[in-house]
């Protein structure tokens, strides 16, 4: 029973540890907290990335990978998450374990690694960060790539799509670099 007991309070504490560091990087190194994208939204993109089984799809800021699992599934899509902040991290690999995926999940700053190899980039970022991750993008990754924005989006460039849902609300911006 003490044995028990043990265990329940390290896990607590480890958990409250993971929930501190979360809170910390969200603030001061991620600067845009973890809020998954719906679900029930994913589906308005699944006419306009038909045909791309095999192609790599990258989530800067993958937060629990949600985007990338339904991807994988829906879409036939190869998956590679980055994911800067401990919680999210860690729902995300158990949720891999969970589905089976074999999406590929890196604790990472998106900004410091090499985009190159994306066929499609997704991202539900702050503007100031989808403006510098999109410079990012288009610097390494080659011309045709799909940057594809959740909400915020750079501001000062057209898309090529805006996805909006059945009540007209944009929801996804789809660029091409
Ligand atoms: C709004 S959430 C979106 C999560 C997921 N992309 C989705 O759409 O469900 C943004 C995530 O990006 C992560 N993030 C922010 N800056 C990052 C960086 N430089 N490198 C890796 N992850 C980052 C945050 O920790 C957070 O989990």
């Amino acid at each position: 029973m003490q044995l028990f007991k043990d265990i329940v309070l390290l896990l607590t504490f480890i958990l409250v540890l993971l929930m501190f560091a979360t809170v910390f990087v969200s603030f001061f190194m991620a600067k845009v907290p973890f809020v998954p994208t719906r679900k029930k939204i994913l589906p308005l993109l699944e006419p306009h990335l038909k045909d791309r089984q095999g192609q790599l799809m990258l989530d800067i800021g993958c937060g629990d990978g949600k985007v990338l699992f339904w991807a994988e599934k829906k879409l036939g899509l190869k998956g590679r998450g980055f994911e800067i902040s401990p919680l999210p991290y860690l729902l995300s690999i158990v949720s891999r374990y969970l589905k089976s995926s074999s999406v590929e999940l890196r604790f990472a700053n998106f900004f410091k690694q090499n985009l190159q190899d994306a066929n499609l980039i997704f991202c539900y970022l702050f503007p100031e960060l989808v403006e510098k991750a999109y410079d990012q993008a288009k610097k390494q990754c080659k011309p045709g790539t799909l940057f594809i924005c959740n909400t915020f989006r750079p501001k000062q460039l057209e898309p090529v799509k805006i996805i909006s849902d059945e009540k007209n609300k944009p929801y996804f911006y789809i660029y091409q670099l």
